[in-house]
Parts: structure tokens; sequence; C-alpha cells
């Protein structure tokens, strides 16, 4: 275990969970401010393990939002409601009701998807804090699911590789919405003509090369992808499905299971994930968002720098 001395918070070990995602990172306060060797070590540690735990955390919402921004711009919420007060970069996803009404969105995330990949700036990371998690009978429900689509990558058939190398899907944010829609006791109206104007689909390839590890990944996701592009429309959905079921084979799953005061932040270019609806409307959990943005990410020189300056910490600890 290394040690490197950054301004306010320092990282002191990143202790792989041994499973095809996943790692805990000790010894970092994210409420102080965040030193350039310490960023340098999380931005290795994210392209490494894709799911970051940061256990212990006690954060206030401004604090969230100052770390998380430090890699890249946060997306505010659609509906300019269920966030902290006077903050809208920081969104909250929870099943209590106050005054009648559900303090933050009660089905964020309830299947497989990537954040923001319906976006034409994609989604780099989310940074959640754990503040009420759910439990039965002393058992913690309500857990996050990740996939690996760099392993998804590497696995698939090279024929399928070939064939799709230079092909691009079209991703739309309504897709996951209908889905969410077609659930027992949505509260979800239809998109608005104007919501819709302001998530507009957008198209990306199906492999991109993951800015930090410079591995080609599987970006194509059930929750967003609508069509290939460049095939028939039957063609699309058959490959389409094809990909689906191969990035989410249970051999590139993790799961994290939640305590309060865990921050958990975790790549969308290397994995997808799935917030398990395994708890009641009386079983209650908060979690505070901020959802940031790929717009510095993909800046080759934003990222050798940083990674310049991460220290000696970011060494893996076992
Ligand atoms: C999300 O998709 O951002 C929500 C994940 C969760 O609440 O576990």
């Amino acid at each position: 275990m290394g040690a490197t001395v950054g301004v306010g918070a320092m990282v002191t070990g990143i202790e792989p969970s041994g499973q095809i995602l996943g790692a805990t990172v000790r010894g970092i306060d994210l409420a102080k401010p965040l030193s350039d060797a310490n960023f340098g070590t999380l931005l290795q540690a994210l392209g490494r393990h894709g799911v970051l735990r940061f256990p212990d955390q006690k954060l206030e919402a401004v604090e969230l939002r100052d770390f998380s921004r430090r890699f890249g711009r946060i997306q505010a919420t659609l509906a300019g409601r269920h966030h902290e007060p006077g903050m809208p970069e920081v969104g909250y996803l929870s099943n209590i009701i106050e005054n009648g009404e559900p303090i933050g969105i009660t089905d964020a995330g309830q299947d497989w998807h990537t954040d923001m990949s319906y976006n034409a700036t994609i989604g780099f990371v989310n940074v959640l804090y754990a503040v009420k998690v759910p439990r039965r009978d002393g058992q913690v429900l309500g857990a996050t699911m990740f996939a690996n689509t760099q392993a998804a990558y590497e696995e698939l058939a090279p024929e399928l590789k070939a064939r799709l190398a230079d092909k691009t899907a079209t991703h739309d944010f309504n897709k996951f919405w209908e889905k969410m829609r077609t659930r027992p006791g949505s509260y979800r109206e239809p998109l608005s003509p104007e919501q819709r104007r302001r998530r507009p689909p957008s198209v990306h390839p199906i492999f991109l090369t993951h800015p930090i590890t410079g591995r080609r990944v599987l970006y194509c996701n059930p929750g967003y992808a609508i069509r290939i592009n460049e095939l028939d429309e039957a063609e699309s959905d058959r490959v389409l499905e094809t990909l689906f079921a191969h990035q989410l084979q249970p051999k590139y799953q993790y799961t994290h299971r939640w305590t309060e005061g865990d921050v958990l932040m975790w790549d969308h270019v290397g994995t997808l994930h799935n917030a398990v609806a395994d708890y009641g409307p009386d079983e209650h959990r908060l979690m505070k968002r901020c959802q940031v943005m790929a717009d510095r990410i993909f800046d080759p020189a934003f990222v050798r720098e940083s990674l310049m300056a991460a220290s000696p910490a970011g060494a893996t600890s076992r």
C-alpha cells in the first residue's frame, strides 16, 4: 500500500473486489478538495475497476457536487424537480413520500442501461451517495448491478467484431422512459414534445475506445439503443438482441450492495448498470446523484496530464 499526500484528502489504498468490476478506495474524505494526484489516481482506478466505492463518507450536497464536477459537467434533472433545493445538479432517487409526493425519482435506472448514452456528449460517470438503504430481515435491498463492457467486447465473436466495426447505433431517451411507464404503478406521463426536444436521440459508434484504458468497449445498451443504423430494421433488431444478451452474461456482472455513507462512482463507458427494484414502498431508499458528462475525458491531453499526476497509492493494494 502506498501513500502520497495531496491537498486535503489522501488515497491510502485501492482494494479490488476480486470480481470482474469494483474496488474500494480507502483514506479519502470526499468532502475535502481533491488534489491533482488523487484525481489522477481515481481516473486510473476507474479505468481499471469500473466501479469505485468510497465507504463512510459524510457529505453535504455541495460537496458531492464539487467532487463530481472535477470529472466533467453535471447534467441537471429533466423534470426540474427531485433535486437538492437550489441545486439541480444533485438529483434525488427515492421512494420516500413527503406531503403526498415522492421526494425523488422512484424508479430511476430499474433496468439495464447506460446513463446519457442518448446525449450527443455521452455520460462519463455517475456519483451516488447512499443516505438511506432499504433492509428486510437484516438483508440489504436495492442493490445496483453492473456489467463490464470492456470484457464483453473482448469476448465478442470475431465475425461480429469485424461486421460491426464501422457501424453506429441510435440511442433514444424515450425508449427507457416508455419501458418504465409499463411498470405497474408508474407515475410517469409520456414525455412532452418539449421534453423530447430537450433529449433528442443521438448516434454513436457501437464500439468505442475507452478514453482511460485505450481498450475497445461494446457501447450499445438495452436501455437506450434502438437501431443499428446501417442495417435494415429486422436485422438491426436481431443483432441488437445478440449484443444485449452477450453483454449481460453473468460472467460480466458485478453487484454492489449498499451501506449508508457509501459513495459509489462508476464509469459509463466501461460498464452498464441496473438498479434492483426488490424493495417495497415502505422500505425506504434515498440516493443523491450527480450525472457527469464525458465533456473532458475524451481529450487525450487532459487524460495524459491527469494520469501523470496520479500518486503511487493508485497502485492496487491486496
Ligand atoms: C441510476 O441508474 O443512476 C440509479 C442507480 C441506483 O439507484 O442504484
